[in-house]
């Protein structure tokens, strides 16, 4: 009798025989988030990725993640399933056109949002991710202008929470920007109990909308700490099954997008483009790798630390 061992079985397998340990973000498909190690989001995920005991970390994610567990572990191979993940914030901030910006700026304290490449880090003094933001911009003295990049809705939330002076970069996530307010209006409409929840990257006008905002992690506490029936979730969908694992039955709305979405909802290509047959080819490869030059790895490495201490 042939037996066909499962692909999941595989993976563990060789996960346990290489001494690897997989990271995944929420965003990634399910059946890759169930066989990650440790499931969280970009805070968390660099919070775990700092002095891993295993020889592989295989980084379910984007790569700006990869590289940031990789300048975190240098000494480690940091495999991501499909190099072409990337993220739509980290290339709308080119590290030369950046560079010329904060040249421009020179009292001005460079913060920026964890979703960007390690030169732009490199050129940081602090690195936050949505849910340390407030956190992390308070921690500069009042009187100091900020620059922040590259995300211009988060910075704009930002503003509104903290009254700073923040000059902002003009990145955007394009899932996050893809939500339609009058459906979502309409959606709410037809569903008057439900709770609107989203998360940071989101336009202004969803923001408006929601009452909860935070980060992913944010967004799934919050679910499971409040027993309402239904809530609208402004976020990539690979969250709802978080969602669904820590509250079973919970009612959850993807929120509308501007394109007619009976299919995919609010799905971000890049992190989709991970599978689970890829996570198992660049485990057993050890390949693709990502690599930080080391003198940008230092650099990084800085801010990176700092939002670490700061979060503790
Ligand atoms: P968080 O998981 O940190 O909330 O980030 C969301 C995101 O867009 C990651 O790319
Ligand atoms: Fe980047 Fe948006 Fe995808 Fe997150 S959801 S990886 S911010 S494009």
């Amino acid at each position: 009798m042939v037996v066909k061992v499962d692909l999941k079985d595989k993976i563990y397998k060789l996960k346990k025989e290489k001494n690897a340990v997989i990271l995944a973000h929420y965003y990634q498909r399910p059946e890759i988030q169930e066989v990650a190690d440790y499931v969280g989001d970009s805070l968390g995920l660099s919070q775990k990725a700092t002095g891993i005991n295993a020889d592989i970390i295989v980084f379910a994610g984007v790569h700006f993640m990869a590289e940031t567990a990789k300048i975190l572990n240098p000494t480690r191979k940091v495999v991501l399933p499909d190099l072409n993940a990337g993220c739509s914030l980290a290339d709308s901030c080119p590290s030369d056109t950046f560079g010329n910006f904060t040249a421009s700026y020179p009292n001005h304290t460079v913060i920026t949002y964890i979703n960007c490449s390690a030169e732009i880090k490199a050129m940081s003094d602090l690195v936050c991710t949505s849910s340390n933001a407030l956190k992390i911009v308070n921690s500069v003295p009042k009187e100091k202008p900020i620059i922040f990049a590259p995300d211009q809705n988060l910075g704009k939330y930002i503003i509104k929470q903290t009254g700073r002076d923040m000059l902002l970069w003009d990145g955007s996530c394009i899932v996050h920007e893809a939500f339609c307010i009058n459906k979502l209006l309409e959606l709410y409409q037809k569903n008057p109990g439900a709770v609107i929840i989203a998360h940071p990257e989101s336009e202004e006008h969803i923001l408006k909308t929601a009452t909860y905002i935070g980060s992913t992690a944010g967004m799934i506490n919050y679910v499971k700490e409040h027993s309402k029936e239904k809530f609208i979730v402004a976020t990539e969908a690979g969250i709802l099954h978080e969602m669904r694992k820590k509250v079973p039955g919970v009612v959850l709305i993807p929120a509308p997008i501007k394109e007619d979405n009976t299919c995919a909802c609010s799905e971000c290509a890049y992190m989709k483009v991970n599978t689970l047959q890829k996570l198992y080819d660049c485990l057993l490869n050890e390949s693709p790798q990502i690599d930080v030059p080391s003198a940008i790895r230092k650099k990084a490495l800085l801010p990176i630390k700092r939002m670490l201490e700061l979060s503790n």
